[in-house]
This record gives C-alpha cells, sequence and structure tokens, in this order.
C-alpha cells in the first residue's frame, strides 16, 4: 500500500527528528564532572549492528522484578523517587536535555540508586531495538504539547507510539500518561482508547484528576498547578489483545 493511503497521518508522519532541546543553560563544574564520570557506567546504547535487539533485562541483575521505563523524565525527580520507592525494579529514563540527564544523575548519587539506566537522545531509536512484551511499565509525564496544529505531527503520543508502547508491555503492563494540556489530553485519549489493546483504569468521571499516591510529582506538573492549570492523570492496561 502507498504511504499515506489509509493510514492515519501521523503513522506515516513519523521521523526521528528531534525538536526539543538537547542542552540548556551551562552546567556547573559538577555537574559536568558527573556526566562525564557516572553517565557512562549507566548508559544505554543500542546494538551496534542493524536488525539486533537490546535485551532490556541484561541491563539489570537477575533478580530484577520488572522494567519500567519512563520517556523524557525532565529533572528526573519522579524516576528517582520510583526507582526508590521500588528497589526490585530496573529503570531505564529517555531524555535528550543533557542537562536534565545531569539532574537525574544527581538524584541517584543523592539516594544511592543502583536500579536506574539512562539513554540519554530520542527515545523512539530506542523502542525500535526493544523485543516484544519486555517493559512492565511505560510512563510519559507532560509530554511537550506541541499547541499549534501543524506542530501536531511532533507529539510523542500518535497513534504508532501507542502501538510500540502495545508491543513493548507485558500483558498486565501499564502505561501511564499525563498532562497540563487539555487539547493534547483529548489527543492522548484518542489514541489510547482507539487502540484495542489498552484499557482505560477510570474508576469515575473525576478520576484523571487525581494523582495516584504511587505516583510522585514532576517538576512541570508542580509548574502547572502553580500556574493554575489542572493536570490529568491516565493509566492504561496493556490486554491481552489487540496486537
Ligand atoms: C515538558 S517536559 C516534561 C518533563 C518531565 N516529565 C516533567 O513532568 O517534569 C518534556 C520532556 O520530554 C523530553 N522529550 C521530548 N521528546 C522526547 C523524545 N523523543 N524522547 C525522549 N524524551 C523526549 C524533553 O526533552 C523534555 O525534557
Amino acid at each position: 500500500m502507498p504511504p499515506g493511503k489509509d493510514i492515519p497521518k501521523d503513522i506515516v508522519q513519523r521521523d526521528r527528528v528531534f525538536y526539543g532541546r538537547r542542552r540548556g543553560r551551562r552546567l556547573r563544574a559538577g555537574m559536568e564532572a558527573l556526566l562525564e564520570e557516572r553517565l557512562p557506567e549507566l548508559l544505554v546504547e543500542l546494538p551496534g549492528t542493524p536488525d539486533a535487539m537490546l535485551d532490556p533485562r541484561t541491563l539489570f541483575p537477575p533478580e530484577t522484578r520488572g522494567i519500567w521505563l519512563e520517556i523524557g523524565f525532565g529533572g528526573g525527580e519522579h524516576l528517582a523517587a520510583q526507582a526508590e520507592a521500588n528497589p526490585d525494579v530496573g529503570f531505564i529514563g529517555s531524555e535528550p536535555f543533557m542537562n536534565g540527564v545531569a539532574s537525574l544523575l544527581r538524584h541517584c548519587e543523592d539516594r544511592g540508586l543502583s536500579n536506574v539506566r539512562i539513554y540519554p537522545d530520542d527515545v523512539r531509536d530506542l523502542l525500535a531495538v526493544l523485543p516484544d512484551g519486555c517493559l512492565d511499565r511505560i510512563a510519559v509525564l507532560f509530554a511537550d504539547p506541541w499547541p499549534k496544529k501543524r506542530h501536531h505531527p511532533r507529539r510523542i503520543i500518535q497513534h504508532g507510539t501507542i502501538a510500540d508502547f502495545h508491543r513493548l508491555l507485558k500483558p498486565g503492563g501499564e502505561l501511564r500518561l499525563a498532562t497540563d494540556d487539555m487539547g493534547y489530553l483529548r489527543w492522548m485519549l484518542a489514541r489510547a482508547t482507539a487502540h484495542r489493546g489498552f484499557r482505560w483504569l477510570a474508576r469515575g468521571p473525576q478520576d484523571w484528576r487525581l494523582r495516584p499516591e504511587d505516583w510522585p510529582e514532576t517538576r512541570y506538573e508542580a509548574k502547572a498547578r502553580a500556574q493554575g492549570r489542572q493536570p490529568a492523570f491516565m493509566r492504561f492496561e496493556r490486554l491481552d489483545t489487540g496486537g
């Protein structure tokens, strides 16, 4: 079938152009040193040969209970808090913004975490090399909303990424999404609920307004609330169907 015919536009438009920032204001010397000394130990590297896959279990000790992926972890405070609360889980965080990576490394040092690995780049390249059913949870929290219509193809949540998440999660696994942008909320819900392999775990009409207790606040959530915006929180179960 020629590209574009009968396929939603946002699937065929997926590309590997990253539109965010990789560097912000100059890092303090201590943070630069953390990047230089600690990142290589925690780095997730893509396989060097075409078509090779990366089994994420090889990144963690064999007794690790499960693997959770956080996409766009920002300053890393949510990821670090989850890693501390769940020491038997292996955490992979993906974030191309190096100031954020340095911040997560600082949290890992301060909390003495040994169950965190970092992919400091565009997550879509990582998703492509992970095998089916290798993840227990995926979180995408306050992803850039790209509110202008012409920028909607830049949104990380697309029909294609929802299909990737379904492929990568085990049955019973969980997808967590959050946003403070009502347009992006409708967009996310439309895409996640259009996929037959996910079930929205909302228990009542107000459910999405409440952040579950085992879901630490992120920096963007705090910023949104301070600016008077109501964040939304969604949990989806990966069903054993819809593949
Ligand atoms: C608005 S910030 C939210 C950060 C954090 N999750 C929070 O709630 O505080 C979105 C983050 O997603 C990251 N990001 C954007 N596109 C990404 C991609 N393709 N892969 C991984 N991270 C990405 C950005 O660099 C940015 O740090």
